[in-house]
C-alpha cells in the first residue's frame, strides 16, 4: 500500500511530495467520456459499480498517491428534498432557491446509511479493489458553500439572495447553516465508517466573505464538522477558492491540512498560518495547458515555496480543466515524484 499521502497528512517522514489532483476523474479523461456517453452524471454518482470505475481510472492511468470518491458536494442536497438538475456547460440547477424559514424547515436530515446508501456501497467496493495500491479520499461540501447552492438554486456571479439572507434574515440563514452542518457530520461519519480513509471539506465559496463575516457566522459550523471528523481519527483537509484574505481566521480550523488555492504562493500562506498545517496545492490548473518544460518549472517553483509549510500535499490550486491533456497530467505526477524525492 502506498502510504504517502496518509503520512505526509500526519506530518510522518514521505519519500517523495505525494500528488493527486482534484477533479482528477472527469471529463478530460476519454475513458471518463466513455461511460458519460452511455450514463449521465447524476446516474453514474448514484451507482456504486460506476462510481467506481470512474473513481479508479485516474489512480490506474496517472499514478497518484490517493484516490478521491466519485461523487458531488450537492448529492446529499437532493436527498435533503432539494431537485437537482446538470445541464451540459450550465452547471447545477436546483429548484426555484430558498426563499424563508419555511423552506429550511421543509428541508429533511438524511439518513445516510438509507438515503445515501450507494455512496457507502462505492466507498466499501473502493476499499477492497484499493487494498495494495493508494488510500481512498471521501468528501462533502461544507454548510456555506451547500448553503449557497441551496439559497441561490445554481451558481450566481454575485450571490445577492445568499447575501441578502444573510443580511436580513439571519436567524433563517443560522437554521440552514444548523441543519446542513448536521447533514454533514452524519454523512462523513457514514463515510468514514464506510472506509474512507481521509475527508477534504469543500467550502468553495467562503472566499466571498469578509474575515468578520466568516468567522461570526461560518467558521462555528465548520468547526463542528471538522471536529466531529477528527474524532473519528482520520485526516481533515480544507478548501476553499480565493482563500488569501480568510487565511488569518482558517488559522483556527481544527484541520490537518488547509488546500491553498492557485492565487497565493505557499510560502506566503505559510508566514501566515504557521507550521502547525500541512498546506496542500497549488499549480495553477491553467499550467498544465502549457509546454511539460513549463510545466515541470512551475512545479519545481510549487514544490520549493511548499518546503517551508509545515508539510506539503502535492495538488493543483482547484479543479483540473476539462482540455487538458491526460498524458500531461501524468507527466505532472512524474515530475513531483522525481523532483520532491527526498534523500
Ligand atoms: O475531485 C474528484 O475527482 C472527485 C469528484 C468531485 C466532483 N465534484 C465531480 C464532478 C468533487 C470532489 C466535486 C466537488 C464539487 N462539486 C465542488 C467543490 C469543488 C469545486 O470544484 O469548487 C462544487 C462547487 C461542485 C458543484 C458542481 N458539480 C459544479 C459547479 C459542477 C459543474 C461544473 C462543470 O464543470 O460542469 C459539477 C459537476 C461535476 N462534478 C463534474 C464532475 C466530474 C462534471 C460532470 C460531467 O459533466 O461529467
Amino acid at each position: 500500500m502506498n502510504e504517502r499521502f496518509l503520512k505526509a497528512c500526519r506530518k510522518e517522514p514521505v519519500d517523495t511530495v505525494p500528488v493527486w489532483i482534484m477533479r482528477q476523474a472527469g471529463r478530460y479523461l476519454p475513458e471518463y467520456m466513455e461511460v458519460r456517453s452511455k450514463h449521465s452524471f447524476l446516474e453514474v454518482c448514484k451507482t456504486p459499480e460506476l462510481a467506481v470505475r470512474v473513481t479508479l481510472q485516474p489512480v490506474e492511468r496517472l499514478g497518484v498517491d490517493a484516490a478521491i470518491l466519485f461523487s458531488d458536494i450537492l448529492i446529499p442536497v437532493e436527498a435533503m428534498g432539494v431537485p437537482l438538475e446538470f445541464h451540459e456547460g450550465r452547471g447545477p440547477i436546483l429548484g426555484r432557491g430558498l426563499r424563508d424559514r419555511a423552506d429550511v424547515e421543509a428541508l429533511r436530515v438524511p439518513e445516510p446509511e438509507k438515503d445515501l446508501g450507494f455512496v457507502m456501497a462505492a466507498i466499501r467496493i473502493l476499499r477492497r479493489e484499493l487494498a495494495d495500491n493508494v488510500p481512498l479520499i471521501g468528501f462533502s461540501g461544507l454548510p456555506f458553500t451547500l448553503a449557497s447552492y441551496i439559497v441561490e438554486g445554481g451558481k450566481t456571479r454575485d450571490f445577492a439572495r445568499l447575501r441578502a439572507i444573510m443580511k436580513n434574515d439571519p436567524q433563517t440563514f443560522a437554521a440552514l447553516m444548523d441543519k446542513l452542518a448536521e447533514t454533514t457530520v452524519a454523512y462523513v461519519d457514514a463515510q468514514v465508517k464506510a472506509g474512507a480513509q481521509a475527508i477534504q471539506l469543500f467550502d468553495t465559496w467562503a472566499g466571498i466573505l469578509d474575515p468578520a463575516d466568516y468567522k461570526a457566522r461560518v467558521l462555528p459550523y465548520t468547526c463542528r464538522v471538522a471536529e466531529a471528523i477528527q474524532g473519528r481519527g482520520v485526516p481533515v483537509i480544507h478548501f476553499t477558492e480565493d482563500c488569501e484574505k480568510l487565511l488569518p481566521v482558517l488559522k483556527e480550523l481544527p484541520v490537518d491540512v488547509l488546500s491553498i488555492d492557485w492565487r497565493v504562493p505557499l510560502d506566503r500562506a505559510a508566514a501566515i498560518v504557521g507550521s502547525k498545517f500541512v498546506l496542500q496545492g497549488n499549480l495553477n490548473s491553467e499550467t498544465l495547458l502549457r509546454p511539460l518544460s513549463e510545466i515541470e518549472a512551475a512545479a519545481a517553483e510549487v514544490l520549493k515555496r511548499g518546503q517551508v509549510a509545515g508539510g506539503h500535499i502535492f495538488n493543483l490550486g482547484h479543479g483540473i480543466l476539462p482540455k487538458t491533456n491526460p498524458e500531461t497530467a501524468r507527466a505532472l505526477v512524474e515530475a513531483v515524484h522525481r523532483l520532491g524525492a527526498r534523500n
